[in-house]
């Protein structure tokens, strides 16, 4: 008996290996723009089918080119982006099945927020029964419904916007990339919109990378945050993860609100401790601080080594008599200013060496607490980082 070729396959299927939908992966991603400008400097990432990517990082990072590649608007110098598994280096942009959204979302003026939902469906020969029920579904998922016949210049800033993630959502797309989308809203209208998104794409679970320079914005919608500097991922990870265990100062400086207190010093060994418990010393003043022990066999550096210590705000309470927290220590200091935030308030406050840091401090701990007057600061040691010298300097921490 002669085996077909179509009968060996059917006995032999050979293996697939699916590949989700709609995951997108950067491998060695360079972008030097004309003039010699490096961009976006070997960025990797796997952005898994349906997950919410947050890239944030200061303005000028990268953000925008990073996005606009994967939109396929700006060619990749070297490297290779892959949606949906397919290599798209060289696939069109309206080929690449994503939607986006930028901070102008230009809609057209003269057209009802309906008719600039349904624009690029009709462009693309939808058929009008099928326009009408995605525009629809998307009205009534952006709370749009009441408002589909009017024009933009009868919409409010949200309102407009909202009309923008809808002509997205309608072409039901692989990705949405969204490019700041929510910056041109004012404070409370962005928190918000920022909620309806996070709703949205619960629901939808649309593969989403969203760009932001605002790390709130970032950790708040994000499944995860990759936070970008220099045109370069400093750190990507779940954002607790990124808040908790910062990989570098720059990450520790740039994700958590107010900023990370950094002071300059060396590392020193307790003396009186017997397991040779590390310190903290500073170089003003020389005070110390015992630092958390580090798991396992792993130093954190060689005695005298320079180094750079980090405290968050949140890190800090005011000390009463007889009323110090377990494993902290107290710092005497002199308070310069008191931001009151309901809950809780910032202090600004100085050291005798004349270093300054920022408390955020329950409000209820908060009386007495005034501008000129001295306060006993105690300090959460174990909620201590400790970073190489430099901006970019590593981590040291096993962090919480
Ligand atoms: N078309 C361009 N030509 C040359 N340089 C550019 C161009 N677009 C952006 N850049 C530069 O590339 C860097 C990254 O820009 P961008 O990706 O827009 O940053 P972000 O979105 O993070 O603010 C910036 O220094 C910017 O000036
Ligand atoms: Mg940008």
């Amino acid at each position: 008996m002669v085996i077909t070729g179509a009968a060996r396959y059917a006995d032999n299927p050979p293996v697939v290996v699916p590949v989700p939908m709609a995951s997108i992966t950067l491998h060695d991603v360079t972008k030097v723009y004309p003039g010699g400008h490096r961009a976006v400097r070997g960025v990797s990432l796997d952005i898994a089918d349906g997950e919410l990517v947050a890239l944030v990082g200061p303005s000028g990072c990268g953000k925008s080119t990073t996005l606009r590649m994967i939109a396929g608007l700006e060619d990749v110098t070297s490297g290779v982006i892959s949606i949906g598994g397919r290599v798209v280096n060289q696939v069109e942009p309206k080929d690449r099945d994503i939607a986006m959204v930028f901070q102008n979302y230009a809609l057209y003026p003269h057209m009802t927020a309906y008719q600039n939902m349904a624009f690029s469906l009709r462009l693309r020969g939808v058929p009008r029964a099928e326009i009408d029920r995605r525009v629809r579904q998307a009205a009534r998922m952006l709370d749009l419904v009441p408002l589909l016949g009017r024009r933009p210049r009868e919409m409010s800033g949200g309102q407009r916007q909202r009309v923008a993630v809808g002509r997205a959502i309608v072409r039901e797309p692989q990705c949405h990339l969204f490019d700041e989308p929510l910056s041109n809203l004012d404070a409370r209208l962005r928190v918000t919109t920022r909620g309806e998104l996070k709703a949205l794409h619960q629901r939808l679970k649309t593969t989403t990378v969203y760009v932001t320079h605002d790390q709130e914005e970032a950790m708040t919608l994000g499944d995860r945050v990759v936070v970008m500097a220099q045109g370069i991922i400093q750190q990507a990870g779940p954002p607790l993860e990124v808040y908790r265990r910062p990989a570098n100062r720059f990450v520790a400086s740039f994700i958590g609100m107010p900023p990370m207190n950094f002071m300059d010093g060396t590392l020193g060994r307790d003396a009186d401790s017997e397991s040779g418990r590390e310190v903290f010393v500073a170089s003003e003043g020389g005070w110390t601080l015992s630092l958390p022990p580090v798991s396992g066999d792993s130093r954190r550096g060689t005695a005298g080594a320079p180094v750079v210590l980090g405290l968050r705000p949140q890190a800090f309470s005011i000390a009463r008599d007889g009323g110090i927290p377990a494993g902290a220590e107290v710092w005497e200091v002199r308070v310069l200013v008191v931001e009151p935030l309901g809950e809780s308030m910032d202090v600004t406050c100085e050291r005798p060496g004349g270093e300054r840091l920022v408390a955020r401090i329950p409000a209820q701990e908060g009386e007495g607490v005034t501008p000129n007057s001295l306060a006993r600061l105690a300090v959460d040691a174990r909620q201590a980082h400790l970073f190489e010298p430099g901006e970019f300097g590593r981590s040291l921490s096993d962090g919480l």
